[in-house]
């Protein structure tokens, strides 16, 4: 069963970018990188513009204009941005406002997420201390309301919101490998190995997802849905691409992974269950499906060879594996409960303005 019923996302004038700015520091970034770099420096002028855009935001990881910019930011880095020239990836001032914007960024997480009391810096105490984050309850759960309630509309924008991270999914945290060695390394390679489909194009997770999407009656070109993604889903993406671009997070990109493995199987098997039962068969379903047995056996890794072994061999960074553990879940969260909250009140859980 096919569906069209979501409106293609509105497209901007500006050809190079996918969609629109979200206020004036991402209108200037998206200026500037309209064109080629010429040497000039446009640094001061963006200095500024972060700044300005910081003290206005009320909420660092739900401001449009802040987690859109660091969005376009990270696609320097993950050519997710078109036609944007790759000689801009490190130009100072874009490293310097990348910077500004993840250390305020960061500094937000780290006040209001509350990171457990930390274990031994042991494989099993850390793989232990995991699974007590992991499964404790954190209000409601998307996945319940996705198995027994989401309407069509709502599972369209469901694909919609993962479609940011999904589609081009395990690239964040493949940042990370070079940053490990040895056991962890290996470890974070077995996982993404599966991530990438074994070496098969057809197996790649993101392209199972492009393949959902596409049967569902959605485009599954990466970047299509962006005008209607709102902050706190970019802030999801965007969590996981500063922790794994930046080396000295290294720790808090392998707790981040290590929750989102064992978060998975469960909620992936009500996902596919909430399509099921709408009529969708296996073209649809068959990126759940795959999650619910392939992450049952990369949670038991990504506790314990992964996030254990981690803080066994580089004990400094235990507090920031629970961080990142913590972070995942937190944000991840409030990006679900973002759209349980909207459909609850009868709306759209993507950017009315777009729409
Ligand atoms: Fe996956
Ligand atoms: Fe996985």
């Amino acid at each position: 069963m096919t569906a069209t019923m979501h409106t293609p996302a509105t497209q901007d004038s500006n050809a190079v970018f996918p969609m629109t700015p979200r206020g004036p520091l991402s209108a200037e970034l998206m200026t500037l990188l309209s064109s080629a770099p010429d040497g000039t420096g446009a640094g001061d002028s963006l200095a500024l513009s972060v700044e300005s855009a910081l003290a206005a935001a009320e909420s660092i990881t739900r401001d449009e204009d802040v987690q859109l910019s660091l969005f376009v930011l990270y696609g320097l880095h993950y050519g997710s941005l078109g036609a944007v020239s790759a000689e801009w990836e490190w130009q100072p001032a874009l490293v310097a406002a990348r910077s500004a914007l993840e250390r305020a960024f960061e500094s937000e997480l780290r006040a209001t997420i509350t990171v457990p009391v930390l274990p031994e810096p042991t494989r099993d105490a850390v793989a232990q201390a995991l699974s007590i984050l992991t499964s404790a309850e954190s209000g409601p759960s998307l996945s319940r309301y996705v198995a027994a309630k989401a309407t069509r509309e709502q599972l369209g924008e469901f694909l919609i919101q993962r479609s940011v991270y999904t589609l081009r999914e395990a690239d964040p945290h493949s940042w990370a490998i070079p940053r490990l060695t040895g056991r962890v390394k290996a470890a974070l390679v077995e996982i993404q190995t599966d991530e990438y489909g074994g070496g098969r194009v057809t197996r790649m997770h993101s392209e199972i997802f492009a393949t959902t999407m596409r049967s569902f009656g959605l485009e599954s070109r990466y970047g299509h849905y962006l005008p209607e993604v709102p902050a706190i889903t970019l802030a999801s993406l965007n969590v996981m691409s500063m922790f794994g671009l930046n080396r000295r997070l290294r720790g808090a990109i392998v707790g981040h992974l290590a929750a989102f493995e064992m978060t998975s199987s469960i909620p992936n098997g009500l996902y596919a269950r909430g399509f099921r039962r709408l009529g969708y068969g296996t073209e649809v379903t068959a990126y759940f499906d795959e999650h619910v047995a392939a992450d049952a056996v990369h949670e038991q890794i990504a506790a314990h060879d992964l996030a254990g072994a981690l803080a066994e061999d580089e004990p400094g960074l235990l507090g920031d594996i629970l961080f990142g553990a913590a972070a995942c879940l937190v944000v991840d969260g409030w990006a679900g409960a973002h759209m349980l909250d909207a459909w609850s009140a009868g709306r759209s859980s993507l950017r009315a303005e777009q729409r």
